[in-house]
């Protein structure tokens, strides 16, 4: 877009949310905070974006990435919204146009409002207003800047909740803390400010006051929905944020096909991809870079993080499973734990209490129940029995194991790595692998079998009954 810069407002502590992290980097539905105004700020094609940041610069700094129009300035200390503007124009010399201002901790707003505000700025031509802002109506308008307007409706100023006259304090329309300010009106007026309020601080809000005495126009954007202008100032609010940022993940993608049986009970987060006519039940927790298939099936409480999933695979309730690649037409769960690093084939089968971890599973591969694999590649067809445990860690190294197509692990059995399961290859039940097995061939390691007839009541006899 011409003619914009932005200015993105990150430096407070964020004193009510009681953290050691800057409340702008909290998580919202799966990122920090500031990335969602970033993300407008990216869509909308911003030109330059100053983001200040103070409290906690360098972790800020590195959350908020380093797109290229992006510069950071530091606000040494934190003395108000005002203050923050003050110290970001510094990096906006020679900029001629409009500047958005933008709060890190106002994460729901989308890029359509800020398209709306800039298009009603800029509707009066040559006699644009100084300011436009975004303000809503709220039941309980608490904690936010009351807009004040004059007889005719203008907007004369916003006074803070702290500095409110009991009057003022019943105003229900309220500051959403997103203003598209001229360059000229900024640039001429910011070092005005003073900070002879409740708080001490320099108020950003008080420009309007200011616009208004010197005859400039303000202009509001009302009425916006309050859950896209609402602060998070307090982990409520950053509750509520979250609730309403995965709502509109939900509504996307219904909107694209995927049934959700109950969205409010579902735990999707932003970024995370799934195909048509998957259906996903209560519980579940989508998470990181997941890419879901179309027609699969996600049961209840699975939790899935960084996973892609082929088409139409099933993961079965209360599996647990992060950094895999699983095929399509697959089965996963129940109760399975799928840790970082496996690439399960087409048609595999993974069921209860089966641990895999860094591990190749071919296609059409089982391990039904009860098995710990790590370490390992798997060919295809290949049937893993209930209790087979890869020992993959001799107290010093982790080993391979590799089980090659077709073979027949038997259950209860161990195979100490680094050791191969040749093509077609059978374990018996019970079976300690420590060497090599050829293809083809059958090992057993089980002690010979010994039956004792009468063992039992030779002992009781011996025991004096009991
Ligand atoms: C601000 C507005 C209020 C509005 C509300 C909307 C002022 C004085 N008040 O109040 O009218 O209704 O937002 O959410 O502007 N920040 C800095 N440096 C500072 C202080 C703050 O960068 O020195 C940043 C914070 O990190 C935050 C944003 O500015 O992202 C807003 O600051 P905050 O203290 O939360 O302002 P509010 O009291 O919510
Ligand atoms: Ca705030």
């Amino acid at each position: 877009m011409k003619n914009l810069a932005a200015i993105l407002l990150a430096a407070g502590k964020g004193t009510r949310m009681k953290s050691n992290i800057p409340k702008v980097l909290h998580d919202v539905a799966g990122r920090p905070m500031l990335f969602y105004p970033l993300d407008v700020l990216e869509e909308i094609k911003a030109g330059r974006v100053v983001v200040v940041v103070g409290f906690c610069a360098d972790r800020v700094r590195k959350e908020a990435g380093g797109g290229k129009n992006i510069r950071f300035v530091d606000q040494a200390e934190q003395l108000g919204t005002g203050h923050a503007v003050m110290t970001a124009t510094k990096a906006l010399k020679g900029f001629v146009g409009d500047v958005l201002i933008l709060s890190g901790d106002v994460p729901l707003i989308s890029a359509s409002t800020v398209r709306a505000l800039i298009k009603m700025h800029r509707k009066g031509g040559k006699a644009r207003p100084a300011i436009t802002m975004v303000t809503t109506v709220l039941s309980d308008p608490y904690g936010y800047g009351r807009i004040v307007r004059d007889a005719k409706g203008a907007v004369i100023s916003i006074v803070e909740e702290k500095d409110c006259a009991p009057l003022q304090r019943e105003i229900e329309e309220v500051n959403a803390g997103i203003y598209l300010v001229s360059s000229a009106f900024l640039n001429a007026n910011i070092k005005k400010l003073g900070k002879l309020n409740a708080q001490g601080e320099y108020y950003l809000t008080d420009l309007v006051k200011m616009a208004a005495g010197l005859g400039e126009r303000v202009t509001a954007l009302t009425h916006i929905y309050p859950g896209e202008v609402m602060g998070v100032n307090n982990r409520a609010e950053l509750a509520r944020a979250g609730r309403i940022m995965r709502e509109r993940v939900a509504e996307r993608l219904m909107d694209s096909g995927v049934t959700l049986i109950d969205p409010a009970a579902t735990y999707i987060d932003h970024g995370v991809r799934v195909g048509p006519d998957t259906i996903i039940y209560p519980g579940a927790r989508i998470s990181g870079k997941t890419v879901i298939g179309a027609g699969c099936v996600v049961e209840d409480g699975a939790v899935i993080v960084d996973c892609e999933v082929g088409d139409g695979s099933v993961i079965k309730s209360y599996t647990v499973m992060e950094s895999s690649r699983i095929g399509a037409g697959a089965s996963i769960g129940p109760l399975a734990r799928l840790r970082p690093g496996n690439v399960i084939g087409d048609r595999a089968r993974i069921g209860n209490f089966v641990e895999v971890k860094n591990s190749i599973m071919g296609a059409k591969a089982k391990a039904g129940h009860l098995s710990y694999i790590g370490d390992t590649t798997v060919g295809e067809d290949v049937n893993i029995g209930a209790g087979t445990v890869t020992c993959n860690y001799d107290g010093f190294k982790k080993h391979r194991t590799i089980i090659e197509d077709g073979a027949f692990i038997g259950s209860d059995s161990q195979l100490v790595a680094p050791v191969t399961v040749g093509k077609g290859a059978y374990v018996g039940s019970g079976t300690t692998v420590t060497k090599d097995v050829p293809p083809g061939a059958l090992v057993v390691s089980r002690a010979g079998e010994r039956v004792i007839e009468g063992w039992v009541k030779k002992r009781k006899a011996k025991s004096g009954g009991k």
